[in-house]
């Protein structure tokens, strides 16, 4: 059954780099926004890179650490991460435009998704040994400034948006792709977000989770099966979620039409997140 949620059914969509960089994903990708939008979503986008950033460091000789599922980053690596990120995004552009999807490429910058530098983490060192670490230009979301997705949405464009945004003194940082989501969401007034990623969910046991609370994703960080990128992914479905957020899902962006399966047939594909 086609969902029908009236022409105004706003949803952001979040998808990782891993999710987009193999044969013909793009395309695929493409073509699944095109019958979305075509079936009455209007979507708002949001991508990273990281693995394409990691490549391009390494390939400079600049050190990839990644702490918590955040990438440290200094000058060098933020020049790295805008300059790969925008590629990327000018990549996703035409590839929508291929599909007659008029999207418009902009940065967190650009969309006024205004961010904070990230404090300290605490991490356990050597002998269980608690430690600070600085994580340099990574940012947090402070807030969105509405008017400019508000304005392109209104003339019918796709916001598609890469992680660089900036605090209001005009000090760059690389955010987590995530985390604008979850705050670009609210700002664009989408009640529901998928995130598109390279996994088909949580995993626990090798074994997708098909519906989770915040508390058990407590329970799951503490117990270590939650680790890395999706740490920061299940606390972006956390910030989305007591936003306000109705619904929110992870999806694997590697299954076939796995973006049409969810919305619009309700398909028992991918995580949801309930605020439990
Ligand atoms: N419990 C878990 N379930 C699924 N994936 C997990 C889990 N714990 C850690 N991960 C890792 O999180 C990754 C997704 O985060 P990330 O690499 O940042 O992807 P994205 O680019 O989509 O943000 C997965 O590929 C997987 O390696
Ligand atoms: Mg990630």
């Amino acid at each position: 059954m086609v969902s029908n949620r009236g022409p105004e059914r706003r949803v952001l969509i979040k998808f990782g780099g891993n999710a987009l960089s193999g044969e013909g994903d793009l395309e695929r990708f493409g073509e699944d926004l095109a019958s979305l939008i075509a079936a009455g979503i209007r979507p708002v986008l949001v991508h990273g890179g990281g693995p394409e950033i990691s490549e391009e460091m390494e390939r400079r000789g600049l050190r990839v650490e990644k702490i918590s599922g955040l990438r440290v980053t200094d000058a060098a690596a933020l020049e790295v991460a805008d300059e790969v990120l925008a590629r990327i995004n000018s990549r996703i552009v035409s590839a929508l435009a291929r599909e007659g999807v008029a999207a418009v490429g902009l940065s967190g910058c650009d969309a006024a998704v205004i961010a904070s530098k990230m404090p300290s983490v605490t991490v356990a060192g050597e002998g269980g040994k608690e430690t600070s670490v600085d994580l340099g230009r990574v940012g947090d979301v402070s807030g969105v400034d509405p008017k400019r997705l508000e304005a392109l949405m209104s003339e019918g464009k796709v916001p598609v948006i890469y992680p660089i945004c900036a605090s209001p003194d005009g000090t760059r940082y690389n955010v987590n792709a995530d985390t604008v989501a979850a705050h670009v969401a609210r700002a664009a007034g989408a009640p529901e977000m998928v995130l598109v990623t390279d996994v088909p969910g949580i995993l626990k046991d090798g074994q997708v989770v098909r519906s989770i609370t915040l508390r058990r994703i407590d329970e799951l960080i503490a117990d270590g099966t939650i680790t890395g990128g999706m740490v920061p992914k299940v606390e972006a479905c956390r910030t989305a979620l007591l936003n306000g957020a109705r619904t929110v899902y992870m999806l694997n962006g590697k299954e076939p039409r796995s973006l049409v399966r969810k919305l619009l047939r309700e398909e028992d594909v991918g995580t949801k997140i309930t605020a439990g």
